[in-house]
């Protein structure tokens, strides 16, 4: 039997626990430091512990047994979490600080795309603002700019005007993004169809997942500001088997290739953002070093193999030994309940109803931005909830969805009525 630690607190922490748990060798999971949601199930606690104490997580993991540890953002693997764990003996799943960098820098992964021949946009890298305005004065618009480092999503400016893009380099040499813009990425413009796919890794054989495809855009009609996902669907349809033969071969399997060649031991998941060109490319947008979300709620619900096999499949590096990935038939889709005012600033402390007759519904109710007080559950974040439904069809999950969502209330409540669209057409 294992026990599982789980270190974060989204709505893709509440689908990797509920995962694990139906488990048959999951005994227990505890998550770090959770949410409303992960303190509500079965045979799972929240732990109130700080993400950034690596000694007590350490810790506690070897007071109690804890025979692995999953790790759901970006942010502490970029501070090293998983090489302050594995220096205790821990099994983390989750890669080292030097592999995280490929989330962490964008100019990082940009190089190594380059060295592993990866199909991505052309791109140059800059250390102050005037050069990098001559740049975009030299190509024109529209264009793409991008803060180096992790800005919670916020970094990257898609930029239609020549305008835009210079105010988007101004910004973040100004600091905008703290140390993340010192360094600036401009990137060739694509167009296309975005795409998801997050594979699992031991650092040698990498195994993609379902692909999905998510809503990042806070308005219907994919309009409005860049949002952390409010929705997505799996298996996205776009990434026929032939063009996920074509990501396995150009993509995914160079990227751990080359890690492996610069001495970097990955271990986990590596998510490659896609963009599915108009000739039927795929290429990379971005790579992150973690599960998406809300990616996570549509494809693991469709997991038959054991997430606890499969993590520590990657942890003990065997993964090639595994039997192939066993998934439901049919499609999932996520419907995210945020906060009004999200992305910027929003209030929380609301109570939320309508949850157990949304759950009746046969919707699986992952909490994102919630805590508990007492028997009532409140907002406390951007994005709140992640309503999942399973169907036959993408078609059949998006309606089933829509109709737990129709049981929740709280005030302030906004959600996309278009999660899908590209599959309804
Ligand atoms: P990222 O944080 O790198 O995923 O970028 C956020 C969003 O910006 C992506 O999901 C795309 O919609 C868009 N984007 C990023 N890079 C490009 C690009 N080179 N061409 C067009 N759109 C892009
Ligand atoms: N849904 C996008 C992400 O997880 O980065």
């Amino acid at each position: 039997m294992v026990k599982v630690l789980i270190v974060g607190n989204g709505g893709r922490e509440h689908a990797i626990a509920a995962s694990l748990l139906q488990s048959p060798s999951v005994q227990e999971v505890v998550c770090i430091p959770g949410n409303g949601g992960t303190a509500t199930l079965p045979r799972c606690r929240n732990l109130g512990l700080s993400v950034k104490d690596f000694e007590g997580i350490a810790r506690f993991s070897l007071v109690n047994n804890f025979s692995l540890i999953a790790i759901g953002p970006e942010v502490p693997l970029a501070e090293g979490i998983t090489d302050a764990l594995q220096a205790q003996g821990l099994a983390v799943f989750g890669p080292t600080q030097a592999g995280a960098q490929i989330e962490a820098s964008k100019a990082w992964a940009k190089a190594l795309m380059k060295e592993a021949g990866i199909p991505t946009a052309a791109a140059a890298v800059f250390t102050d603002a005037a050069a990098a305005i001559a740049q975009v004065e030299a190509d024109g618009a529209p264009i793409v700019v991008k803060a180096d480092g992790l800005a919670a999503g916020k970094g990257v400016t898609v930029a239609m005007t020549e305008a835009e893009a210079i105010a988007a380099i101004e910004a973040a040499f100004g600091g905008q993004f703290g140390a993340a813009g010192s360094r600036v990425v401009l990137e060739e413009y694509l167009t296309g169809e975005e795409v998801s796919v997050l594979a699992v890794t031991d650092g040698i054989t990498i195994r993609p997942l379902l692909p999905a495809q998510d809503h990042k855009r806070i308005g219907d009609g994919d309009t409005g500001e860049n949002t952390g996902g409010m929705g997505a669907y799996a298996p996205a349809p776009i990434v026929t088997p032939a063009l996920m033969t074509r990501i396995q071969a150009e993509i995914l399997e160079p990227a751990i290739a080359t890690l492996q060649a610069r001495g970097i031991d990955y271990r986990g998941v590596l998510y490659a953002g896609l963009m599915i060109t108009p000739q039927g490319d795929p290429k990379v947008i971005e790579f992150n070093c973690r599960f998406g979300d809300p990616e996570t709620q549509v494809v693991l619900p469709l997991l038959d193999t054991p997430l606890d096999q499969l993590m520590l499949a990657c942890t003990q590096q065997t993964l090639a030994d595994l039997p192939p990935l066993e998934w439901k038939p049919g499609a999932a889709t996520c419907v995210v309940l945020a906060s009004s005012g999200y992305p910027g600033s929003y209030e929380k402390g609301k109570p939320i109803s309508g949850l157990a007759q949304a759950a009746d519904t046969g919707a699986l109710i992952f909490h994102a931005g919630t805590r508990l007080a007492g028997d009532t559950v409140l907002t406390d974040g951007g994005r709140v909830l992640g309503v999942t439904a399973l169907g036959e069809t993408v078609k059949e999950a998006i309606a089933l969805a829509y109709e737990a969502v129709d049981h929740i209330q709280f005030e302030g409540a906004y959600y996309r009525r278009d999660i899908g669209h590209r599959v309804l057409g």
